[in-house]
Formats: C-alpha cells, sequence, structure tokens
C-alpha cells in the first residue's frame, strides 16, 4: 500500500494539494487545494451531500456562519473543556501534544527532551468582531460544525415542520489551533467537515446509532475504499466524551508504514451518540454539565430548542447521533486507496482507480495528431459536447498519446477519447478505459449513453 509520501508527492507534482502560504515559508497546519484537488474534494462533498442529503426523506441541510458568538461555544462547554494536555521541553523549547510525544525521543540539544508537567491548551481560535477589540468583542472560529447546526435546530424545526426523526446536514470550514498539525492534510489547523446531526425520539437513539454506523461505513465502500482498509472502533468507556452515550469510530488505514497494524489505522468518522447532551445545554433555562459534575446555568439562550411530541402530548428535549466526518482525511483516504503502480512494458504506470463520482476529470479528450487542423478542430467540438453533459472534459494535445494516457492514468481520468484518422472517415472515436487500458470503437453520436453508462449517474 503506498505510503504518505508517494501521495505528497504526487498531490504537489499534478496539481492536488500545495503547502499553504509556500510563497512566503508557509503555514504550519494549512494546505491550498490546486486545480485537481479542488474538484476531487468538491467531489466528496457531493457524494456526502447526495448520499445524505437527496437520497434520504429524513434530512435537511443548513450553511452555518463560521464566526460564532461567544456564548455559543461557553454553553456547548468549549471554552472551559476544548483542550489537548500540551508539554514543554525545556531544552530544545518545542511544544508537544502529551499524548504524542515519547519522553525518551532524541531532543536537538541533546539527550532525551527535558518535559514539563502537561497543562491543557484551549484549541480554539479567538478572535475580534467590530472596530474595538477588546474582551466585549471576542468571537470565536468555530472548531466544528455541529454547534451551528444545534443552534438552528429550531429555526429548520419550524421551517420545514419536520417530524422526528430527521437530521441536519452541514459541510464547512472549522479551524482548530493544533499544538502539533502533522500528517499532510490528515491533521491541520484549517480544516473542512460533513456533520449530520440527527434528532430521534429518547430509547430509539441505539438502534439509530447502529444504522448509523453501517451507512457510514457503506458509503465508503461504495466509494471504493477497500473493506481491508476501513475498521469500526467503538470507544472504550475511558475514551469515551463525558456527553456522549456511545461512540463507533470508522478509520482508515492513514500509516501503513507501522509495524503494528492497529497504529496503522486512525480515524477519519466518528459516528456519536450524545443523548440530548447538546440541546440541554443550548436550551433557555437549560444547562451545561461539565466533566467534574459543576453545573453552568443557561442564562442567555433566548428560544427553547424543545419539540412537541404528539404521542405523549409532552415538550422533549430530542436525543442526538451523530456521524461527523472530516472532508480532507476522507479525501486522503480516497486518494491513498485509489493509488496503484503497475508494471507495463517495462514501464511503471502509476494509476489513480477514484471511483467516477470521484475522479476530478471525467474525460480527456486527445488528438493523435496536434497539427492535422481537422483531427483538432473534431476532438474540440467532442470536448465541448461532453463538457454540457455535465462532466469534466478536458482536452489535451501537449504531447504524444502514450503520455497523454499517463498523465490522465496518473490523476484518475476514467475514460480518454482519442480522435484519429478514422474519426474524420466514420465518426468513430477510440475510447480508452482507464483500469483496463482496453480500448473501444464508439460512435460519435453514441458517446453520451456509451459514459452515462460507464460513468454512472452524480
Ligand atoms: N462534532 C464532533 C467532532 O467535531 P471530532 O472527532 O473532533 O468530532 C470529527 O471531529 C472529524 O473531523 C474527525 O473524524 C476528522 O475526520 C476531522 N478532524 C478533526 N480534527 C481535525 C484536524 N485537526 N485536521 C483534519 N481533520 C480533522
Amino acid at each position: 500500500m503506498v505510503d504518505l509520501d508517494k501521495i505528497i508527492s504526487l498531490c504537489k507534482r499534478r496539481g492536488f494539494i500545495f503547502q499553504g502560504s509556500e510563497q512566503y515559508g508557509g503555514l504550519q497546519g494549512t494546505w491550498d487545494y490546486g486545480p485537481l484537488g479542488v474538484e476531487l474534494k468538491n467531489n466528496v462533498k457531493h457524494a456526502w451531500w447526495r448520499g445524505n442529503v437527496y437520497e434520504r426523506d429524513d434530512m435537511e441541510g443548513i450553511d452555518s456562519s463560521v464566526l460564532l458568538n461567544r456564548l455559543v461555544l461557553k454553553y456547548s462547554g468549549h471554552e472551559d473543556t476544548f483542550s489537548d494536555p500540551m508539554v514543554d521541553c525545556r531544552k530544545c523549547k518545542k511544544r508537544f501534544r502529551a499524548d504524542q510525544v515519547d519522553p525518551n525521543e532524541k531532543c536537538s540539544e541533546g539527550g532525551t527532551h527535558d518535559l514539563t508537567e502537561p497543562r491543557p491548551f484551549n484549541l480554539m481560535f479567538k478572535t475580534n468582531y467590530g472596530p474595538v477589540a477588546d474582551e466585549n468583542s471576542i468571537a470565536y472560529l468555530r472548531p466544528e460544525t455541529a454547534q451551528g447546526i444545534f443552534i438552528n435546530f429550531k429555526n429548520v424545526l419550524d421551517s420545514t415542520n419536520r417530524k422526528l426523526p430527521f437530521g441536519i446536514a452541514q459541510i464547512g470550514k472549522s479551524y482548530r489551533n493544533e499544538i502539533t498539525p502533522k500528517n499532510f492534510i490528515f491533521r491541520v489547523r484549517e480544516f473542512e467537515q460533513m456533520e449530520i446531526e440527527f434528532f430521534v425520539k429518547e430509547g430509539t437513539d441505539e438502534d439509530w446509532h447502529k444504522k448509523w454506523i453501517e451507512d457510514r461505513y457503506n458509503w465508503y465502500i461504495r466509494l471504493g475504499i477497500k473493506p481491508e482498509n476501513l475498521r469500526l472502533k467503538a470507544q472504550t468507556k475511558e475514551e469515551l466524551a463525558h456527553y456522549a452515550k456511545a461512540t463507533t469510530d470508522i478509520l482508515y488505514r492513514f500509516f501503513p508504514d507501522k509495524e503494528e497494524e492497529d497504529k496503522q489505522f486512525d480515524e477519519v468518522e466518528g459516528v456519536a451518540n450524545r443523548a440530548n447532551f447538546d440541546l440541554t445545554c443550548h436550551t433557555k433555562g437549560g444547562k451545561l454539565v461539565l466533566a467534574d459534575g459543576r453545573e453552568i446555568p443557561n442564562t442567555h439562550a433566548v428560544n427553547k430548542l424543545t419539540y412537541f411530541d404528539h404521542e405523549s402530548n409532552q415538550h422533549i428535549l430530542p436525543f442526538v447521533i451523530e456521524p461527523s466526518a472530516g472532508v480532507d482525511r476522507a479525501t486522503l483516504a480516497f486518494l491513498m486507496d485509489a493509488y496503484c503502480e503497475e508494471t507495463v512494458n517495462d514501464d511503471t504506470r502509476i494509476v489513480l482507480k477514484l471511483h467516477p463520482a470521484l475522479a476530478p476529470i471525467k474525460v480527456a479528450v486527445l488528438p493523435l495528431k496536434k497539427n492535422n487542423a481537422d483531427i483538432k478542430a473534431t476532438a474540440l467540438k467532442i470536448k465541448n459536447m461532453l463538457m454540457k453533459f455535465g462532466w469534466r472534459t478536458v482536452y489535451d494535445d501537449t504531447a504524444g498519446i502514450g503520455k497523454l494516457y499517463r498523465r490522465q492514468d496518473e490523476v484518475g481520468t476514467p475514460f480518454c477519447i482519442t480522435v484519429d484518422f478514422d474519426t474524420l472517415e466514420n465518426n468513430t472515436v477510440t475510447v480508452r478505459d482507464r483500469d483496463t487500458m482496453a480500448q473501444e470503437r464508439v460512435a460519435i453520436d453514441d458517446l453520451k449513453n456509451y459514459l452515462t453508462e460507464k460513468l454512472g449517474t452524480f
């Protein structure tokens, strides 16, 4: 299986992902998506939205603000508890996450690290809104998209007349001032999440939790992840956040180089049963209960976040199941899983066997001879025709046909269409399949149907 270094190199070489602020030496924990990366990432998000919103009858979507009123994060508990344990090395002055540093590791100043006691470091990015930067104008960049969903629960409920069970989906940026961002786009300071808060009646929560774990696992498999690279792991009591009733993580084999198999896997998504913790925190007159048992009454919220249950004739605070995935981690998992190196005619062919729905480019149209005006014009005509069907289609004549095929293989383009001299005679083209490299002659008039069947609809 491919290691991260090869993926990083491919991403840079072919314009998927670049270091953020590279022009000025970089900004740690930020990455910029290039021409192909933005297509891939958009396709991941579209596949998620389609699978979780369009293809279900019990979901609505929202897009809430990144900037949050400080009170949202006070009553959610983030101001008090959203921290990681941090340690400093007294010798080299570097900072580490306490659970990620080996005290026996070599220090650049000689010997091993001389570490301080761990202390909490809040991961939220604080900013000020408006022209005066003081205590009263503090706002936060959201550390998760979830809070935007909880505080809009009543807005969505009132405007859609939904009945339980129903869910709210959101995709968007989140920000965490990670102590040690690392492993490419795996742990970064600016990332995107795809989150669902699925509201259910208490008592049905455990069944819904199981269903969501299964649904979310199958989404990755449907989009091409190999089952041997995906795992489910139920969190132990010790690992569980104090507000969660149960959480199962979906793990991907991000680190195949590690010796111990268990360490090769890390979280791409968490599916939590959060009971009614969040709506209780944010509802008017509700309260936040911290892990140490302290209770903080909510004296600021303006609306009750309850649901009127006609069966029991009571206002209830629904329970919530939360499948929460990282866009960047999912994108990395799809890239790693699709990467193959094959030997063809004593040469190495790099090919990304991405699911067609995820492939950044769906079709490349290639002229066999670029200096033949008729061949070139026909190829451009086909490119423009296919583009209209919604497929990202490109035209390329900057190399010989063999090289052009390899270029498209390396970025995962499922089909290449070659226009040659026969095309001018009989209006047919060669369609080459990325994975099998098999070529078929297809009439230009049949291309739409042929490709629709092969690519599928997305
Ligand atoms: N609302 C729940 C929540 O945010 P989380 O486990 O902290 O839960 C959910 O985050 C997902 O977001 C993770 O499974 C991961 O895919 C992604 N994620 C979290 N922190 C990240 C980071 N620093 N860099 C990249 N992705 C991250």
